[in-house]
């Protein structure tokens, strides 16, 4: 495991910067995931669309639709399972968990994010999986973003990380339940992605 620097940004969140570098393997990972399960931009239950656009590997995928929010195992788009979760991904959500002060985290879902310019993520909680002991371990690919924490309530003013290529970011405990978003992707140019960002986040759903 390379070293990692463990920084708080609230009790019990805490970002491991540079954790997921390279991020060359992950980037080649996503694009093999997104050939099975294509990027979309889903629909909200009141009826928006969401300007980040998702897929998911591993057993369990977050959806949502008018219906709600909830984990499919299979992929509405394609009726096909969701691509297996590559060795490699799993492994470093358990590693980073652990760093996170989290250890035994075994994901089951990893939502994969795809961010072009303009593209953001408003104030919510990861509130849709069953055993909320288990963390949520969040990799930032690519172009800078501003990661924002709300933590118990989305009013207010939050918390602002910038999260560049291989950083992540855990939570869990007292602050799983935390109110969190992306701030508006600048545009630019990264080596990694172009001139995209992406972002895995991983939990166990079930
Ligand atoms: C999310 O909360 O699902 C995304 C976080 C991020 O893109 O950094
Ligand atoms: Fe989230």
């Amino acid at each position: 495991m390379a070293e990692t620097t463990a920084i708080p940004i609230a009790p019990e969140v805490t970002l491991l910067r540079g954790h997921a570098a390279p991020t060359g393997p992950l980037v080649a990972a996503i694009g093999r995931i997104a050939a099975q399960a294509p990027f979309r931009q889903l629909s909200t239950p009141g009826g928006g669309t969401m300007s980040v656009a998702m897929t998911n590997c591993g057993p369990w995928g977050w959806h949502s639709d008018r219906r709600g929010y909830r984990y499919v195992e299979l992929d509405p788009l394609t009726g096909a399972r969701w691509p297996p979760m590559p060795a490699p991904f799993a492994r470093l959500a358990r590693e980073a968990a652990a760093l996170g002060g989290f250890p035994g985290f075994e994901p089951d879902a990893c939502l994969v994010n795809r961010y072009v310019p303009g593209a953001q993520m408003g104030a919510h909680r990861d509130w849709d999986e069953l055993d909320k002991r288990f963390p949520i371990v969040s990799v930032s690919i690519g172009l800078p973003a501003a990661f924002l924490w709300y933590g118990a309530t989305r009013r207010g003013r939050p918390l602002v990380t910038l999260v560049e290529d291989g950083d992540v970011v855990v939570w869990g405990g007292g602050a799983r339940a935390g109110f969190h978003g992306v701030r508006k992707l600048q545009a630019g140019e990264h080596p990694a992605t172009g001139a995209l960002r992406y972002n895995l986040t991983f939990r166990r759903a079930k």
